[in-house]
């Protein structure tokens, strides 16, 4: 098996861990780094995993897997990047930063996989989209996907659609929530307790997407099958569709993919100076 080194063990970092030793890693394949010591100790309390720092992360590890906010990543590149041979498969879970990026880095021909997970990683329901670099072939991809499957569903897309994808299921969790947020307070306006309100609410959003991910249909026959003639639900969507809600989605999603362009295009402009 693999030696699997987690380099900043965060939020996302530390569900990943998690998530291996669930399914099935072994403490002793695993390593982590954390740049307080006492993060540190109690993380190595909880799962038994050895902390360590991130050069000898770099030389023990056959895989290092980069989850450090991407505002971190200079520092750590000029502790690791020297050390970081072919013989390792990088796997970055920075939003926003190529793979190219971290290709110049590295010794030539070292393979690195693109990662853009999202923060339902933390209950084991991430969805993870991956893209191999110039160098990352057909078992690399597969050792990611089956690591990423340890904490959720996995796609594998090119790298030129991870802005999509930062836009959809990256920020998606957040516009979930919102609508929850909102229907929440729907419910305390027509004076239920907000206690019983976000039950509600919190279960009918985990039996649609329950139904939504299990069951064979599309969510347009799902909608109508709770949309009887003359009824409750349609008097409500009709409001929906007054207030542009579904135009609102999809500027929502189009504005979140053209930030994600500029966050990208700006790390590149930093990136590329720095290494000039
Ligand atoms: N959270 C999300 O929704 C989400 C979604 C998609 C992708 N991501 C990506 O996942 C990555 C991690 O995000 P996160 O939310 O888990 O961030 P986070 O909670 O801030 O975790 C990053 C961890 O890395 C540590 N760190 C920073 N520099 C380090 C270094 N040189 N050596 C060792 N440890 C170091 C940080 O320590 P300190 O506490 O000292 O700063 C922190 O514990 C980011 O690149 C982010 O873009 C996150």
């Amino acid at each position: 098996m693999s030696t699997i080194a987690v380099l900043g063990a965060g939020k996302i970092g530390e569900s990943l861990l998690s998530g291996l030793l669930n399914a099935g890693y072994s403490p002793e394949n695993l390593l982590f780094t954390e740049r307080y010591q006492q993060r540190a100790e109690e993380l190595t309390k909880r799962y038994g995993v050895r902390a360590t720092d991130p050069p000898t992360a770099a030389r023990q590890a056959d895989v290092l897997v980069v989850s450090v906010k991407p505002q971190d990543i200079e520092p750590l590149l000029d502790e690791v990047g020297e050390l970081v041979t072919p013989d390792k498969l990088v796997v970055t879970l920075c939003a926003g930063l190529p793979t190219s990026m971290f290709e110049r880095r590295f010794a030539s021909g070292t393979p690195v996989v693109r990662v853009m997970p999202n923060t339902p990683m933390l209950v084991g329901e991430a969805m993870s989209a991956v893209s191999g670099g110039t160098h990352a072939n057909e078992s690399h991809l597969e050792l990611v996907e089956g690591m990423l499957g340890s904490v959720g569903r996995v796609v594998r897309i090119p790298e030129d659609q991870q802005d999509a994808v930062t836009a959809l299921s990256g920020s998606g969790p957040a516009y979930f929530f919102y609508l929850v947020e909102a229907m929440i307070d729907a419910g305390i306006l027509l004076g239920l307790p907000r206690s019983v309100a976000a039950e509600l609410v919190v279960q009918s959003a985990v039996g649609s997407a329950t139904m939504l991910r299990e069951g064979e249909g599309h969510p347009v026959i799902m909608r109508e099958g709770v949309t009887s003639p003359a009824g409750t639900t349609i008097s409500g969507v009709r409001e929906l569709e007054k207030h542009g809600v579904r135009a609102a989605l999809i500027d929502a999603v189009e504005a979140a993919h053209s930030r994600s362009v500029e966050l990208g295009a700006k790390h590149r402009q930093e990136t590329d100076s720095d290494g000039a």
